[in-house]
């Protein structure tokens, strides 16, 4: 807090560079007419950027429907196709323009013209749709970030499936669980994906998969592209593969036509309780949303080289990678790779290559590379760059400098961008050329979405306050229920408490600073952001308490310098004694390993502590907030009296091995 406290009083801003606002998509005059147009008719503001941005099979006659709020729809009697959107309209007009430059793990370098991934696309179309996949069939993609990845995820979109991408450092347990809950007949994988020098085995963890689901897989097919000569188990009858589903399939698929909420895709999340929920999002609202902030947020022009660094597999990469930049006509990079392989100077490297004009990372990477050697950049050519942006956590100022002066040679406006992927595109963010930075801050909500912060009675906060962020108004990339579980989509985000239900609750806290800049603080609920990535604490305590030889868990989280926060387990075994010494290590290790078994490697929790048991109030509720103090290694000033076991804590900081 205290550091938040004197970045946020210095008042200090960046104004925007002279050379960027000379050429920038949106000047300060057009911003301010945009806010004014959204205040004053709403509705009409988001209808006709839709009509101008969006290519319509049948215009819509009516904007916004609230009448099931909060289960609103947008442009609800108009149709479209997304892919349509993406690929179709670029060829009409600039067929031969590179859509896609893919560098591989090891520095192999494919590119693929708009017209090209359109006929890949339609191919692969056509391949689905002989096996019977039809408009609202659920296809599960568990694919390596690569230009396969976006070609199934525009082959959905194209025939109206709808795709479940899952991010493929998932288990096979988690994977299971997500196959189960969209109900899906059909998955896309590889046979192995390339990160880092390693070769991931994803088809195994895909048989393993289906080998948990066992009766309960409605599972068909599985298509697997092929990605290394190794050997590969297939299943007669079950599996095919990529490249013989496509051969001699027609190089044109007529795309589907849609209804504007026709589901576009489910995308897994955390949330503070029990399993991962689908977040559903509709075709024409959030193709509108990634249109928009490509235009405003990332100010695209057609000679950019846009890199967006997020895999497939989580939002962004939908948003900023398999959408976005496509149906803006833009040209971008994939990176199957990480950013330390086979050096730290791997994305500055790209950068110089391919001569990247417009790169948005994560801080996590940011900070990992300045651990790593903080003037390495300096020995690359980072000329190319004009745009920075930054998603997932709050950038700390000192790496946002490091970002501005040795990336951006303060020649870049930074865009740190708040969203989520309930949000699906863009919510808060500097409006380059055009908005002042703070190092630190999102800045203000881009035009048209009305965020506000609000304290624990429900009012807005004055200014140099903090509360809950919220939404007022609904926009239209927003989500539109949770699959399968619309009430847990009312109870999550639009909850009776605050604004009578009214207002979309995003479940983080945020500061509003004397200049009206939001500076976000983190989540308020039970959720803890590794590296950027969203994690559960109650998913991770069931993992755990699954072990046979757990009988409780506690999972909270502490500030790590690379990762934002770092996962610190409490547990307590069954049976009376607790390990310690090289039994607790030996313990750990293994329920480490189990962890990366049941959710993924990233879920692995950095430190494990064991004791007899775990703080509990009288009612037995375990005390959080105490072994957060704990694992924060702070001095515990709360009151302990209300603790039916005190004596707890002092062993609960011992650390045993
Ligand atoms: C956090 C990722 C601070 C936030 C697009 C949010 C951020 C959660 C920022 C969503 C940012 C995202 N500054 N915090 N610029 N961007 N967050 O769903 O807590 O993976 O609620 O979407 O990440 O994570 P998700």
């Amino acid at each position: 807090m205290s550091e938040l406290k004197s970045v946020t009083n210095d008042g200090h801003t960046l104004a925007p560079m002279a050379d960027f606002v000379k050429q920038a998509n949106l000047n300060l005059e057009q911003v301010k007419a945009l806010r004014l147009k959204a205040e004053t008719n709403y509705t009409d503001f988001w209808g006709e950027l839709a009509l101008e941005h969006i290519d319509w099979h049948k215009p819509f006659s009516q904007i916004l429907d609230e009448t099931n709020a909060p289960f609103y729809t947008w442009f609800a009697d108009g149709q479209l196709n997304v892919s349509y959107n993406c690929l179709d309209r670029q060829v009409l007009t600039q067929p031969h323009k590179t859509a896609i430059i893919f560098e591989s793990d090891s520095g192999i370098v494919n590119t693929i013209s708009y017209k090209e991934l359109l006929v890949q696309v339609c191919k692969f179309a056509n391949g689905l749709k002989q096996l019977g996949v039809k408009k609202g069939d659920r296809v599960v993609i568990y694919m390596p970030h690569s230009i396969e990845g976006v070609v199934a995820m525009q082959a959905c979109a194209r025939i109206g499936a709808i795709h479940s991408v899952v991010f493929a450092g998932f288990s096979a347990k988690a994977l299971a669980d997500r196959i189960a809950d969209t109900e899906a007949c059909y998955l896309i994988t590889a046979d192995s994906s390339n990160r880092g020098g390693k070769k991931l085995p994803l088809k195994t963890v895909v048989d393993e998969a289906l080998l948990i689901l066992a009766t309960k897989s409605r599972i068909k097919n599985i298509i697997v592209h092929k990605r290394s000569d190794e050997y590969c188990y297939c299943e007669e009858g079950r599996d095919i593969w990529w490249h013989d589903l496509i051969n001699n399939q027609p190089d044109t698929c007529e795309p589907e036509i849609i209804d504007s909420e026709h589901p576009l895709f489910i995308l897994y999340t955390s949330g503070s309780t029990g399993a991962p929920k689908g977040v559903q999002h509709s075709s024409a609202g959030y193709l509108l949303g990634t249109i928009l902030s490509m235009r405003w947020v990332f100010d695209i022009k057609p000679n950019d080289i846009f890199w967006c660094t997020a895999d497939v597999g989580w939002i962004t990469g939908h948003s900023y990678v398999c959408y976005g930049p496509l149906a803006v006509g833009a040209t971008q990079i994939i990176f199957e790779g990480t950013p330390t392989y086979p050096d730290a100077g791997r994305f500055w490297k790209i950068i110089e290559r391919h001569r990247v004009s417009i790169f948005y990372t994560a801080p996590t990477a940011l900070r990992a590379l300045i651990k790593i050697d903080a003037s390495l950049p300096e020995q690359f050519d980072l000329s190319s760059l004009r745009l920075l942006g930054s998603v997932g956590e709050p950038i700390n100022p000192e790496a946002w400098r490091w970002y501005y002066e040795v990336i951006g040679k303060k020649r870049c406006p930074i865009v740190d961008t708040w969203w989520q992927t309930e949000t699906g595109s863009i919510m808060l963010s500097p409006i380059p050329g055009v908005t002042p930075m703070k190092p630190g801050s999102c800045c203000s909500p881009i035009p048209g979405i009305m965020a506000d912060i609000m304290d624990e009675s429900g009012n807005p906060v004055e200014r140099n306050n903090s509360g809950s962020l919220i939404i007022k108004r609904p926009f239209p990339s927003q989500m539109r229920t949770i699959w399968n579980n619309p009430q847990r989509y009312l109870k999550t985000y639009f909850p009776k408490e605050v604004g009578n239900g009214e207002y979309y609750v995003v479940g983080d806290s945020a500061h509003l600073d004397n200049d009206g800049y939001f500076w976000i603080l983190g989540r308020m609920d039970d959720v803890i952001n590794v590296s950027g990535h969203r994690l559960g604490t109650m998913e991770i305590e069931s993992a755990l308490v699954a072990h046979p030889r757990i009988a409780e868990a506690a999972v909270v989280s502490k500030p790590h310098e690379i990762k934002g926060e770092a996962i610190v387990a409490f547990i307590v075994c069954k049976g009376s004694l607790r390990p310690i010494g090289a039994e607790a290590k030996e313990l750990a290790e293994e329920l480490r390993l189990w962890i990366a078994k049941e959710i993924g490697p990233i879920a692995k929790p950095d430190e494990i502590r064991f004791g007899d048991n775990l703080p509990k109030t009288r009612s037995g509720k375990i005390m959080r907030r105490l072994l957060r103090s704990i694992a924060r290694e702070e001095e515990i000033t709360q009151d302990v009296s209300t603790l039916e076991n005190p004596a707890i804590l002092e062993q609960l900081k011992q650390k045993e091995y």
